[in-house]
């Protein structure tokens, strides 16, 4: 039996080594998923594993090599050359691609603007879910993405999506980027918040979707230690289970 009278803020005291579970956090782009995943893995001592970044490592590689995405031939040769592994680094995740960290290379407009189209390619997806499945399989771990409650693990314990409205959306992400240096307008952000949402929502393979049995979160009002709170009172709850 867990403990009752726990506050439901941080820190979470349950005895979490009882039970191994998967959460899987879907949504649209930048409503939060990996700031949600990342605190939930911190407070759980999971793993977190981004799986865009993983879309998004393949993009940075192919822009970098001059892969023809449009040619089956030349994106199995080059999915037989990427390696993508994550490293932890003090409260996030590092993306190494072929050994490299390339955390920030792959946040760039370039890798954003095309990474739908790269994600949208079926044999890119069946690499990228193979090793997130292979990742997960020893449970105690938290993924991020768009496909991971419907296709990845859809039998995850707890499945997570989250939104926020459009104009929220826009801002966080448009300070995130500015606190990063780079330089991008609100109007940039918009259109390629959107023009992803759109792609990743109506493509053929493993579209967008909320699973039938996710919770819904929508943090528009919720500030980063509400929506963790609200997480992990669902998290005990499965833990109870
Ligand atoms: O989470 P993100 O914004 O970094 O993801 C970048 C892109 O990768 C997103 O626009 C669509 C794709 N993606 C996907 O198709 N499936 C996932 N599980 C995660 C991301």
């Amino acid at each position: 039996m867990l403990k009752k009278g726990v506050p439901t803020a941080l820190p979470f005291f349950y005895p979490i080594e009882m039970k191994s579970i998967i959460i899987a956090i879907d949504g649209h782009s930048a409503c939060g998923k990996s700031t949600l995943a990342r605190d939930l893995a911190r407070e759980l001592g999971y793993a977190y594993i981004d799986t865009g970044a993983m879309y998004r490592a393949v993009t940075l590689y192919f822009l970098e090599n001059g892969v023809d995405w449009t040619d089956p031939v030349a994106v199995k040769k080059a999915l037989e050359d990427i390696q993508i592994e994550f490293r932890a680094n003090g409260s996030g995740n590092q993306t190494l691609l072929n050994g490299k960290v390339v955390e920030q290379a792959i946040r760039q407009m370039q890798v954003s603007e095309q990474v739908s189209q790269v994600s949208a390619i079926s044999a890119v997806r069946r690499a990228m879910v193979a090793q997130q499945q292979a990742m997960g399989r020893k449970r105690k771990v938290v993924l991020d993405g768009r496909d991971i409650g419907t296709v990845v693990f859809p039998d995850a314990d707890l499945k997570i999506f989250l939104t926020a409205s459009e104009d929220e959306r826009v801002r966080r992400r448009f300070e995130e980027l500015q606190a990063k240096g780079l330089s991008v307008s609100m109007a940039e952000v918009r259109k390629n918040l959107l023009d992803r949402d759109r792609i990743d929502s109506s493509r053929e393979d493993s579209p967008l979707r909320q699973a039938e049995d996710a919770r819904v979160l929508d943090n528009t009002h919720l500030n980063r230690a509400e929506q963790l709170a609200l997480a992990l009172a669902w998290v005990r709850e499965v833990l109870e289970k």
